[in-house]
């Protein structure tokens, strides 16, 4: 690390209530936004409060995905169960609509027993854009107390043999004990903010670690990332790039390169570790460079039909956050650049204007292509990240009250 442990600790912490941050990344100025550009980013956010409106008092649990442009729900919330209560959470900060806040704070407590759960690495995905952020607007200490429990039982996942968090399966199930997917490092930002507000530097040592090991082994000379990396679990020995959502192991899965290209980021704010500045770097230039014309990703840009195969909105979303945070990192206007393109086309092509029957606000996303599970279906996570990307640029600060866009590198500038 370059940062002293207290700077990091002291950061990770996050405010809360008020939301103030020491530093945040969304004061770095990296230019404005055209008139017309924030015009559409606003249309499609009035859009989006519209339909949560229309549909959020029908929505009884945790969107997963659509069928027939309805929600189809799980009562535990699988790995998506943090992404609903976040979207209220979003829908809230943009309308101030009480309603969304109420909302979003009983969707939320459903998630509860979760916090137990140590079957799973996708703590991060269920704890922080919900409780975390739920203390962060709140200030009520029950929800950090949940997120913390949540990061203690994501730690047991680590093993230290190999320095990483398996991704799959029980911790008593040896089937994927060796397992390691890109998605985790979306998942380490719930360990920064367990050490920031305990001051115990455990869970962020793991995170670091782990994102190591990530960039040791995901990223190839080009940029791009295949899904899952396993290992040998018992000696910790690298084995080989594999897939599982992917095309195949040499190919590369779009939403998993954006989780890994926002990830990486969001551990550089954290840590002010300038390789994951520069492994954050590699996967967001290989993604712009693989982006067709319409800024609507491909779901694998190395599927067989691509640039004509199928889409998924969801990573475009997702690469448009990562994008915005990476601009705000680095200073780097071109990244901006490419995110409002992203978050405009979204906006202006995959949206479910048309139709009074869609619950979801963005279409055309994609879940598990090789399963033939859910292709161009409306996902909670891009409906999640499109809020989360227009309101980081129409609205920078009351995002960085809600997830924390604070950054220990900022200080050192
Ligand atoms: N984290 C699983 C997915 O992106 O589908």
């Amino acid at each position: 690390m370059t940062v002293s442990r207290r700077t990091v600790l002291a950061t990770a912490a996050g405010a809360v209530a008020t939301g103030a941050s020491s530093t945040p990344a969304a004061a770095v100025d990296v230019g404005t936004t055209p008139a017309p550009t924030l015009r559409k980013l606003r249309a499609a956010a009035d859009y989006a409060i519209e339909k949560l409106h229309a549909v959020a008092p029908s929505v009884t649990a945790f969107p997963v995905g659509t069928k027939f442009e309805k929600w189809v729900y799980s009562q535990n919330g699988d790995w998506v169960g943090g992404f609903w209560p976040g979207t209220l959470w979003m829908a809230w900060l943009y309308s101030k609509d009480e309603a969304f806040r109420t909302r979003a704070l009983a969707s939320a407590q459903k998630l509860a027993p979760r916090q137990y759960d140590t079957g799973t690495h996708d703590l991060g995905f269920l704890f922080y854009p919900s409780w975390v952020t739920a203390w962060r607007l709140t200030g009520d200490e029950a929800w950090r107390a949940g997120a913390l429990r949540a990061a203690d039982s994501l730690i047991q996942r680590y093993n230290p043999r190999g320095r990483f968090i398996r991704a799959w399966g029980t911790l008593n199930d040896e089937k994927n004990a060796g397992r390691v997917i890109i998605d985790t490092m979306m998942n380490l930002d719930l360990l920064a903010f367990a050490s920031g507000r305990t001051g115990d530097p455990k869970y962020l040592d793991i995170a670091v670690e782990h994102a190591k090991t990530t960039r040791r082994v995901f990223p190839r000379p080009d940029g791009s990332t295949p899904h899952v990396y396993d290992f040998d679990p018992d000696s910790g020995t690298p084995v080989g790039p594999n897939t599982v959502q992917g095309y195949s192991p040499t190919s590369c899965w779009s939403r998993g390169q954006a989780w890994g290209l926002y990830g990486f980021t969001t551990m550089y704010r954290r840590t002010g570790n300038r390789d994951f500045l520069a492994t954050a770097r590699e996967l967001a230039d290989f993604a712009v460079g693989a982006l067709t014309p319409d800024h609507v990703p491909v779901w694998d840009y190395r599927a067989p039909q691509q640039p004509h195969d199928i889409k998924d909105a969801s990573a475009g979303a997702i690469t448009a956050c990562g994008l915005l945070d990476l601009a705000a990192a680095t200073g780097r206007q071109v990244y901006r650049e490419v995110a409002l393109r992203l978050l405009t086309a979204l906006s202006e092509t995959c949206l479910t204007r048309n139709s009074a029957r869609a619950e979801a606000v963005v279409a055309r996303c994609t879940r598990h292509r090789p399963n033939e599970d859910g292709i161009e279906i409306s996902l909670p996570y891009a409906d999640y990240y499109l809020l989360e990307g227009i309101l980081r640029v129409l609205r920078p600060q009351d995002v960085d009250r809600a997830i924390d866009l604070s950054s220990v590198t900022a200080s050192r500038a």
